[in-house]
């Protein structure tokens, strides 16, 4: 089978657009590494893609997998890789900063401080889609706002908070009002303990985003950060309701969107929104920016028929990028009224329910 014809058997089987390019970065991701979820972190395709490429490879005998679950070239495979001209992935990210262009030495005494606080921070669930960011990307995240204007003396609000950054942010004592609106009452709970006994200026409620935004929070916030579910209508309900809560033009909003669970056509329709419907202009888009601390329902929420998939990462391979967008005269929000959506499944879902694909 050519290039071609695996990208037509993944794209028939997952029902996500595939080209031979898209197989050509998973191969080329697999002379790499032997392990599942570094060749998805790398590749840079969604889930699915990778699977399949990985599960078409298999039956065709290109690669072979041992009982651990890793993934390697058989002869064969090596000289379809040979033939083809596929050498592995290049790799020159900066050490430093993992990529992110943002320097934490000004910001040590803050790391240190948000490991101290949330030490006791609840655990990740499956019933809210939640996987919690590393303190260096909650920390990068406060350095990038500051950065860029969007944080000093300003109101910041966090739409859904497991990564916490409403405490980073207070702990940096650089905002005037952070407010977080989160649907997991534990999260609720815990944020404003953690507020109250540092004395931060941080407020959390409970808030569904396909509820209305409460009324005093219309125009109220300079500056929105969110991480969201990343079905097309979820990014679309989420964003209409940050920007609904920012004041006027020149506010920003910062978000993650993933490579994973987005391929680029949905980065694409997503885009058109942003500029077309909600009128911002997109200022920042920072590759691999938000690195995910691993979670432990992985397992046990993704297919379970490939064993290769059924492997425990060893490494944080979930990562997005991170976006800013900012408000030009005449930017939309949405009308502040309840829209019902899909969270989180799509064809390009990491979670997997019976009868998706
Ligand atoms: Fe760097």
């Amino acid at each position: 089978m050519d290039i071609k014809g695996i990208a037509e058997e993944v794209c028939k089987k997952t029902g996500v657009e595939t080209t031979g390019r898209d197989v050509e970065k998973v191969l080329s991701g697999l002379t790499s590494s032997s392990h599942f979820w570094e060749v998805v972190c790398t590749a840079r395709e969604p889930f699915s893609v990778v699977a399949e490429v990985v599960e078409v490879l298999k039956r065709t005998r290109l690669v072979k997998v041992d009982e651990q679950g890793d993934i390697y070239f058989t002869p064969e495979g090596m000289k379809f890789l040979k033939s083809r001209g596929i050498t592995p992935r290049k790799d020159y990210t900066c050490p430093a900063c993992e990529g992110r262009g943002i320097g934490l030495e000004k910001l040590k005494e803050l790391v240190q401080k948000f490991d101290e606080v949330t030490a006791d921070r609840p655990k990740a669930i499956i019933d809210y889609d939640q996987g919690f960011v590393t303190t260096r990307t909650v920390v990068s995240r406060i350095a990038l706002m500051a950065d860029r204007g969007d944080l000093e003396g300003k109101k910041l609000l966090v739409l859904g908070d497991d990564d916490l950054v409403s405490i980073a942010a207070g702990l940096s004592g650089m905002p005037a009002e952070v407010v977080v609106m989160e649907i997991d009452d534990r999260l609720v709970e815990y944020i404003n303990d953690k507020a109250t006994k540092l004395g931060l200026p941080v407020k959390a409620i409970k808030y569904d985003f396909r509820e209305k935004l409460p009324d005093e929070y219309v125009g109220y916030f300079d500056t929105f950060t969110t991480d969201p579910p990343e079905t097309l209508e979820a990014l679309e309900v989420c964003m209409g309701r940050g920007l609904t809560g920012l004041s006027g033009e020149g506010c920003a909003g910062y978000f993650g969107l993933t490579r994973t669970e987005a391929s680029l056509k949905k980065w694409n329709l997503f885009q058109q929104m942003l500029v077309d419907k909600f009128k911002v202009a997109i200022t920042d888009i920072i590759d691999d920016f938000n690195h995910y601390v691993n979670w432990d329902y992985l397992l046990g929420s993704i297919r379970d028929d490939y064993s290769f998939v059924q492997v425990k990462p060893r490494l944080n391979w979930y990562r997005s990028s991170m976006y800013r967008i900012e408000t030009l005269s005449g930017f939309k929000g949405m009308e502040n009224k309840s829209m019902p959506c899909e969270l989180y499944i799509d064809q390009e879902a990491l979670i997997y329910r019976p009868g998706q694909m």
